[in-house]
């Protein structure tokens, strides 16, 4: 079949290309030109793994190709994805503007029958909205469908997400919609055996938010556990290996650490947050949930001062820019916060990460980074450990002790034995543990 995915981030440019995989002919939008030019030339704007390789050999067997115009991306296909940015708005709301913009743009150039499918993290109801915005810009009368497709891909995996997701929810109003959405997803049905879940729109719409801000509150839960069990001088690692056995629980989202960041459960959480008492309803849970992933990085902020006593000018190591390891995305990451509170105590820092470092120098072009941690600590009075890359866990600790001007870490990730750091004479401080 034929696809237009508009919006080639994270999210358009996996899944686009893995729908060329399964044999799909994708055009993919973008009116970043830049990133157009980047990916025409085979050079990706992300990182990804396995990215690259998939796009390159699709664009040689001609089922992908990339464009600025969407114009020829309305003509192109009778699909088209909208998986653009929804970044939060001033008040939490999500900035839905991009998704306007582009029904816009569609209704101006549609000739022809076209399924319009919202893959961005949407509010509940916008698909109304959709339809109202594209029905009103038409320009001459066209048969349309909305329909909502709600994206589960995580990064760091995304590839592999794309093709094994754990379930496929479509939300539509037509007989057609759902037929054309099962047609396109059936090579990935029959490979991975997932479940495709037709509802309505609202639902598929709240059924993302409602995970997202489930998942978010599993975090929030075991960190706010952790603050427990550092003063009752219980181990949350052991604690969490306890309650994730029971299947009722399970143990994944179960890690005690910085905090949730990235380009989802924050704005996401925020939005639903927003949705409800847009609804009427006050969603303290959620509230809360936030409340302590915010207080999660301000204990953590707080063992910095009192391991260092004064900040200024102390040479602090950070291992970890990216908000997860497997991806180079910094958006709302841990990294951003703690930089910019030692920023303002006048730290000297030090700062790695295996694939996140061009991102993050646009953000901070001033700041020393380097190519390999134990250079990076070298001369630290403190490593502070934001994200949990296996290269961390595989780093040779006695190199690294004799790198450090003074072996202290604080581990916000908790990477390593605390008992086995302090015999081998680390200073070693982590999360939920004694
Ligand atoms: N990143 C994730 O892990 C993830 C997972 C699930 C869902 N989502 C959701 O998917 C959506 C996209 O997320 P992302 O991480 O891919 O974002 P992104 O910022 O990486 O990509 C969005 C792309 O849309 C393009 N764009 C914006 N307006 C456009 C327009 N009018 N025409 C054409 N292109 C336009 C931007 O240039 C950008 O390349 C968001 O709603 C997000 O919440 C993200």
């Amino acid at each position: 079949m034929k696809i237009t995915m508009v919006g080639a981030g994270y999210v358009g440019l996996v899944t686009g290309t893995c729908f060329a995989e399964i044999g799909h002919n994708v055009l993919c939008v973008d009116n970043d030109a830049r990133k157009i030019e980047m990916l025409t030339k085979r050079r990706m704007p992300i990182y990804e793994e396995g990215l690259e390789d998939l796009v390159i050999r699709n664009m040689d067997k001609e089922r992908l190709r990339f464009t600025t115009s969407i114009k020829e991306g309305t003509e192109f296909a009778e699909v088209i994805f909208i998986a653009v940015g929804t970044p939060p708005g001033y008040h939490g709301e999500p900035n839905l503007s991009y998704v306007e913009q582009v029904g816009r743009q569609v209704a101006a150039h549609m000739t022809d029958y076209r399924l319009l499918v919202e893959k961005s993290t949407v509010p509940v109801n916008t698909g109304i909205q959709l339809k109202r915005t594209v029905s009103k810009y038409l320009r001459e009368k066209v048969d349309f469908d909305v329909a909502s497709n709600p994206e589960f891909l995580r990064e760091g995996s995304a590839v592999h997400d794309a093709f094994n997701p754990d379930r496929i929810v479509v939300g539509v109003e037509s007989e057609r919609a759902a037929r054309l959405l099962r047609e396109i997803y059936e090579p990935i049905i029959s490979r991975s055996g997932c479940e495709f879940l037709v509802m309505n729109i609202p639902s598929a719409e709240l059924t993302k938010h409602a995970s997202n801000s489930f998942l978010a509150t599993k975090i929030s839960f075991i960190n706010a556990v952790s603050r427990v069990c550092e003063l009752a001088g219980a181990d949350i690692e052991q604690v969490a290996h306890g309650m994730g056995l029971d299947p009722r629980i399970g143990p994944s989202f179960l890690r005690a650490g910085v905090g949730y960041g990235g380009s989802c459960f924050p704005k996401d959480v925020d939005a639903f947050v927003h949705l409800a008492d847009q609804l009427g309803y006050d969603f303290r849970l959620l509230r809360e949930v936030q409340r302590i992933n915010q207080g999660q990085r301000e204990h953590l902020l707080r063992k910095i001062q009192h391991e260092l006593w004064v900040i200024q000018d102390k040479v602090i190591a950070i291992f970890g820019l990216a908000f997860k390891p497997g991806t180079d995305d910094i958006r709302e990451a841990p990294s951003l916060y703690f930089v910019s509170e030692l920023l303002k105590e006048k730290a000297k820092l030090r700062l790695w990460d295996p694939v996140a470092t061009e991102k993050f120098r646009s953000v901070y072009p001033d700041l020393d980074y380097f190519d390999d941690p134990l250079e990076c600590a070298k001369g630290a009075e403190l490593l502070l450990i934001l994200t949990d890359w296996p290269q961390i866990r595989q780093i040779d600790l006695a190199r690294l002790k004799e790198a450090m001007k003074c072996p202290a870490i604080i581990d916000g990730r908790n990477m390593f034995d605390p008992r086995t750091m302090r015999e081998m004479g680390f200073d070693y401080s982590c999360v939920g543990r004694p």
